[in-house]
């Protein structure tokens, strides 16, 4: 009995969880490791930039970015079950000093420390993001997008098989 409680509420959380996430910017849908190694490649990420992953899920982005490619990184998420999961990967993983997550909403934090910034979103989303990302990056930080694309800003690279575009909006 007990059982069949937790599954239900389980469930409901996790609806709940997808159709909140989905109308703030997308339901969490994790990029696979072998993608996430082609946006950081394509962005040349390195020891020298600032990787921001918009919803950042349960950290792939951030965490590989700051294990592999030596990158400092910022992680924004909105759902709090996957921004304590990230926090708690991160204090294992050690790279409190490396990778900062912040618990909010993409659209209202500040992007322009960003030399990087990575996103797997919706289109609808990416459509609404362009003027942020536009207003506060330049001129030179990259961004590299799973999937979608952002119609109006800069096209400099693009992995047509993949389906990821990168994007410089300073110019
Ligand atoms: C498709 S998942 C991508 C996760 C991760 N970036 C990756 O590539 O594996 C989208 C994530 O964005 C988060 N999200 C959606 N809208 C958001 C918003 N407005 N602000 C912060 N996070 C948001 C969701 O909770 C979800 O974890």
């Amino acid at each position: 009995m007990w059982l069949i409680i937790a599954l239900t509420v389980l469930l409901i959380g996790l609806a709940i969880s997808i159709s909140w996430t989905r109308s703030r910017g997308a339901p969490w849908a994790p990029t696979p490791m072998s993608m996430v190694h082609k946006m950081l490649t394509m962005a040349e990420a390195g020891p020298n930039d600032l990787v921001y992953d918009l919803g950042c899920g349960d950290g792939r982005m951030i965490i590989t970015a700051a294990r592999r490619y030596g990158a400092r990184a910022v992680g924004i998420e909105l759902d709090p079950l996957r921004y304590l999961w990230c926090q708690l990967l991160i204090t294992i993983f050690g790279l409190r000093g490396q990778i900062r997550i912040v618990y909010g909403d993409f659209f209202k934090q500040d992007l322009s420390e960003a030399d990087v910034v990575t996103c797997y979103l919706l289109q609808d989303t990416n459509n609404k993001l362009e003027k942020k990302l536009k207003r506060e990056l330049h001129p030179g930080p990259r961004v590299v997008s799973n999937y979608f694309t952002f119609p109006n800003l800069h096209l400099v690279r693009q992995d047509k098989e993949a389906e990821l575009y990168m994007y410089l909006p300073g110019l």
